[in-house]
């Protein structure tokens, strides 16, 4: 596995491939990996010749109060991981290379970037999508993996793909849970023994909305309230948003008519989780 740190090596490396038909693919990250990042990596494998993996902690997408330095890092144990699946260039750029002094330029998806997260991370995904474009730009890849557990990420980068006709097709693939149901993250390590326990209380709501909605029930008020409680009553736990939205458009629905999403960032003692599920209507799921 190569390791390419230069934004400017990358493209030239991006561009030689490009003239020899070579399809490129591109798993975009912040690292500290888990089995979420290495299943985009498998099936990015998949999907072309080779398998580009960029680890960047983006300073642009943090709050000033938020987690830049404090996010998890671990370079050489990615890189083992990264090699182990056959990742052809792990590209690790640099800060400086990324953001130069004299840099002025972000990428903003208006609407999308609004509800949700956005509500809670103002300029977050303004930082996402300005780094996802560079970083294409900087790959050109012909695909791009991104996973479900981040939604309103991924609904923003293919509207910013589809918006700025960008040509790379965005891939997105299932949440990958620890055997217990936590959602994977590299957050998840900020957790203590108490708190790793109360973080599952995302996946119980979860469940429970999935087992309300199997059993006919449609009705936002319900469902969002059996996930209050599920949450509330869990020790240590603050909610962001618990939200039942359109799975395209993102807004806010009264009912389950044929597919919703329901989202929810619940804060865990001083970690903050995001988890999400489709929900199908019952009388489509069975037919
Ligand atoms: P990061 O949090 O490192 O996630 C990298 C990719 O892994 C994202 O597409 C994310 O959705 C996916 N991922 C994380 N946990 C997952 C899980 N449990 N199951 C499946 N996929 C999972 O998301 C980012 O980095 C950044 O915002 C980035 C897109 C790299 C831009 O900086």
């Amino acid at each position: 596995m190569e390791i390419i740190a230069d934004p400017l090596k990358m493209q030239a490396q991006a561009l030689r491939w490009r003239a020899r038909g070579v399809k490129v693919v591109l798993v975009p990250t912040m690292g500290f990996f888990h089995q979420g990042h290495l299943s985009l990596m498998e099936y990015g494998r998949t999907l072309g010749d080779k398998l580009v993996v960029s680890l960047f902690v983006n300073p642009t997408q943090f709050g000033p109060t938020e987690d830049y330095q404090q996010y998890p890092r671990g370079f050489d144990r990615d890189a083992d991981m990264a090699a182990k699946v056959g990742v052809e260039v792990l590209y690790t750029p640099g800060v400086e290379a990324m953001y130069p002094s004299g840099y002025q330029t972000y990428v903003e998806v208006e609407h999308l970037s609004k509800g949700l997260c956005g509500a809670f991370r103002p300029g977050h995904f303004k930082g996402v999508a300005t780094v996802v474009l560079k970083l294409f730009n900087q790959v050109q890849p012909q695909a791009a993996v991104f996973g479900e557990k981040d939604y309103q990420q991924l609904a923003i980068i293919r509207q910013m793909a589809a918006d700025l006709n960008v040509p790379v097709d965005i891939v997105g693939r299932p949440i990958v849970r620890e055997p217990d149901g936590l959602a994977m993250s590299s957050r998840n390590t900020y957790l203590n023994p108490e708190e790793r326990g109360a973080a599952l209380c995302l996946y119980r709501a979860i469940l429970a909305a999935r087992e309300l909605v199997a059993t006919g029930e449609n009705s936002r008020t319900k469902i969002l309230k059996a996930v209050k409680q599920m949450i509330t009553q869990t020790p240590h736990t603050a909610i962001d948003y618990l939200a039942l939205v359109d799975p395209k458009t993102l807004q806010e629905v009264e009912a389950v008519q044929g597919e919703a999403r329901l989202a929810l960032a619940v804060r865990v003692g001083k970690t903050r989780l995001i988890d999400n599920t489709l929900l199908t209507e019952s009388r489509l799921c069975c037919v």
